[in-house]
């Protein structure tokens, strides 16, 4: 297999920078399932602090992160509603029926948001023949629409909509500093409409491992239990955190180079005149193509030949995800074998 010099597949190959290889090196560390990390502690405290809640989890992965907070606010059998496609319904493996044991509800959003309207009529009715809808969960940024930021609106009226009729909410903010960068908007502002937020650090913020839950204090615990039945929990796990603290003060902000470096490669895929893309439709850091006549898979495999990562999610549909290692260089060659593959 060649080597690929501009992989685009995932913000997820990103490696830890120096400073956080230095901040493992010099960790404060114990074993965090006694409770003795002291590292994990600053961590779980900070991302709390940042999202204006009571406390927070350390989790080894985004999808750790929403089954463990689906499981702490649901009981078996129950009902959540969810965009058709969400990552928590589409790419966790059946994890919903697996680890919470509830049924996915799926409405279709608009360029990943859901409508207030159309989650209230999918609420439940109180009746014995159907199950107890208990959870509306959302997804910031919406990776299946291509990155997209759902407003700060459609958070404020599903959040009414949700205490109006008793249910709880929950986003998967695996991309949750995507969305705050390319949107000016601060992250509690989103969490203060949710009832539990996770959001990962070994994507775009470029951390080896995890992801972060939080909420409030008891429904935190209940997820350290269901962690740890699944588990997840982890002892010296303070060296990751590490990782984490350095992410939190410096890697957010630098996310604006990714989302334009997406933009860029968007008009320049464009340009090339074969491919489906609309650069004005990128905010962050996705880019989806169609590939028309030819197989997402096919494209995908020729530009691998040529040392480019892109991952076929559909049969004409390719992605391309920004982060720290691609640039104007990468962008460069990716383009130029897309167009010497679509010309021949
Ligand atoms: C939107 C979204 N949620 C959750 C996850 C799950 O994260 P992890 O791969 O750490 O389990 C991902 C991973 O790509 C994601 O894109």
């Amino acid at each position: 297999m060649t080597a690929l010099v501009a992989d685009f597949r995932s913000d997820t190959v990103t490696k830890p920078t120096e400073a956080m290889l230095q901040a493992m090196a010099s960790a404060d560390v114990g074993d965090d399932v006694l409770g003795d990390d002291p590292t994990v502690r600053r961590l779980e405290e900070r991302a709390a602090k940042l999202l204006g809640k009571e406390a927070g989890l350390f989790v080894p992965s985004g999808t750790m992160g929403n089954q463990c907070s689906i499981a702490a606010q649901t009981q078996p059998g129950d009902e959540i509603i969810i965009e058709r496609d969400a990552h928590v319904f589409l790419w966790e493996s059946g994890g919903l029926a697996r680890v919470p044991g509830v049924q996915p509800r799926c409405l279709v959003g608009r360029d990943g948001a859901l409508d207030p309207a159309e989650v209230e009529a999918a609420i439940r009715p109180a009746n014995v023949h159907v199950p107890r809808t208990s959870l509306i969960c959302l997804e910031q940024t919406h990776l299946g629409s291509g990155g997209r930021v759902v407003p700060l609106a459609v958070f404020e009226e599903i959040r009414a909509v949700a205490s109006r009729r008793g249910v709880r909410v929950h986003c998967d903010g695996a991309r949750l500093f995507n969305a705050c960068v390319a949107s000016g908007i601060a992250a509690i502002e989103y969490a203060k409409y949710c009832d539990s937020v996770t959001f990962c650090l070994s994507k775009g913020l470029s951390c080896p491992v995890g992801s972060l839950i939080v909420g409030e204090r008891a429904f935190i615990d209940r997820c350290r239990h269901v962690r740890k039945w699944m588990g997840g929990a982890m002892r010296q796990s303070g060296y990751l955190a590490a990782c984490g603290l350095v992410a939190l003060d410096s890697m957010i902000d630098r996310l604006a180079e990714d989302h334009a470096t997406a933009r860029n490669l968007a008009k320049r895929l464009a340009a090339i005149g074969k491919l489906l893309v609309d650069p004005n439709g990128v905010e962050t850091n996705i880019v989806f193509v169609e590939t028309r006549g030819c197989s997402a898979a096919d494209l995908s495999a020729a530009l691998a030949a040529r040392g480019v990562g892109a991952l076929a999610m559909g049969p004409t549909t390719l992605r391309f995800v920004t982060h720290r290692h691609v640039g104007q260089t990468q962008v460069e060659l990716a383009v130029s074998a897309a167009a010497s593959i679509l010309s021949a």
